[in-house]
């Protein structure tokens, strides 16, 4: 009984998926969950308001004004008394009206009075799916800290293939239960990690850069979400797609960057992957810097704050476990160990960037853990393998450590 006790409002809109909804309110109520419904008017042009509250044991909603609707429970209360809103299947329009903040009838009213988590499993057809009006307003929905999943590949209803056929029940219930009912080594735990470069500002146009892409911080905490932590992601300027499960804080420079840490503590673990930019120029130009009228003599340089460092020497409120990283180009070993001790950390993660290492931007990456009690070398690995077994490694430690 995963969800026992838990409350969940689930709201059916029109699409041939709204059929696999039923056996979705089955499974969650299997697994200890109470369902209400509502349904829009396209949702009951598939499956009727009766099917819905057979299944649930409870009336299903259809209307904003019905007076009795209103007199059982009003749309206010509806976007109160739960744990978490389903909107399964979401149709393109229903997206479309969460993202616009539209308000013309019960499920649109109810998405937009609440303040409660969303869960969306989109179900359309693949043209609609992929159209930029869709794609803007999950980006929009998403910024909003709607949960999504799905939707998956496969044969649509319209004889056509590719995404944009709802999750499966049992994959929706499972992202409830990641939502509501974390599992795993981590689950209850609050993992902080910072990933990507950070950008100085020259003037409002330049800024100073590093190569990091970001790819190892998102896939730490990726893994650290799927082992049930409460995730904080504070990333600076990269080309990847905010991870799902993860609350994503994005942020420009150092200084952001460690405002964004402070605001986001108490954790529990504490991983700093970010490619911080160690200097910011002294002080940058409010207007943009003119080629003839402008030409620096030199550009004075002033030291970032070292956000690992911060963090790790906190008197109150250190994290339990806090991870630092290394990129080095010679000397990886020797530079780290001086790391471990100069930054506070318990576990520095040492690797080779020389260019022909491959690592910056790249898909893989060969590690060092290096800690007081030794050092422990792992062969050349995929980016999100070295994610897992990082966090396999940090949950037997925080488990070591507080038992
Ligand atoms: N780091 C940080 N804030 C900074 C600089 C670094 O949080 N201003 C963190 C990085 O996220 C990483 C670790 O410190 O986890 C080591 O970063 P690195 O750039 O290798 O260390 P530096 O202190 O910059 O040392 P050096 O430039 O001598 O290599």
């Amino acid at each position: 009984m995963t969800l026992s006790g838990k409350r969940i409002l689930l709201v059916i809109s029109g699409g041939i998926a709204a059929y696999k909804s039923l056996d979705l309110i089955r499974r969650l109520r299997e697994r200890g969950a109470s369902v209400r419904c509502i349904l829009t008017a396209g949702a009951q042009e598939f499956i009727t308001p009766l099917a819905a509250a057979s299944i649930s044991g409870q009336r299903a909603h259809t209307n904003l004004f019905d007076r009795e609707d209103e007199a059982d429970i009003g749309h206010i209360r509806l976007a109160r008394d739960a744990d978490l809103i389903v909107v399964a299947p979401a149709t393109a329009n229903l997206m479309a009206k969460m993202a616009g903040g539209h308000a013309d009838d019960l499920a649109s009213t109810v998405l937009l009075a609440t303040t409660l988590p969303i869960l969306i499993a989109p179900a359309m057809n693949v043209r609609m799916w992929q159209h930029a009006a869709t794609q803007r307003n999950l980006a929009t929905l998403k910024a909003d800290g709607v949960r999504v999943v799905g939707p998956n590949d496969g044969a649509m209803a319209e004889a056509e293939f590719g995404p944009g056929r709802m999750s499966e029940p049992l994959e929706i219930v499972a992202a409830v239960e990641s939502l509501l009912a974390p599992k795993g080594p981590l689950a209850g735990r609050h993992v902080l990690v910072t990933a990507g470069p950070t950008h100085e500002p020259i003037d409002p146009v330049r800024y100073i850069a590093n190569r990091s892409s970001g790819k190892q911080g998102y896939a730490i905490a990726r893994a650290a979400a799927e082992a049930g932590a409460n995730v904080t992601l504070v990333a600076g300027p990269t080309a990847l797609p905010d991870p799902v499960g993860v609350s994503i804080v994005h942020v420009e420079s150092a200084r952001e960057m460690l405002a964004a840490v402070e605001k986001a503590m108490p954790a529990d673990i504490g991983i700093f992957t970010a490619a911080v930019a160690d200097w910011r120029v002294a002080s940058a130009a409010t207007e943009k810097m003119k080629k003839m009228r402008d030409v620096p003599a030199a550009l004075p340089l002033v030291e970032n704050p070292d956000i690992l460092a911060t963090i790790a020497h906190l008197k109150a409120g250190r994290p339990a476990i806090v991870v630092g990283f290394a990129a080095e180009t010679e000397k990886v070993i020797d530079h780290a160990r001086e790391k471990l001790a100069r930054k506070g950390s318990d576990l520095i993660v040492a690797n080779d960037v020389s260019a022909e290492s491959g690592v910056m931007g790249g898909d893989s990456n060969t590690v060092h853990l290096i800690s007081t009690s030794g050092i422990e070398t792992w062969p050349l690995l995929d980016k999100s393998e070295v994610a897992r077994r990082l966090i396999e490694r940090l949950g037997a430690m925080i488990a070591s450590k507080q038992s």
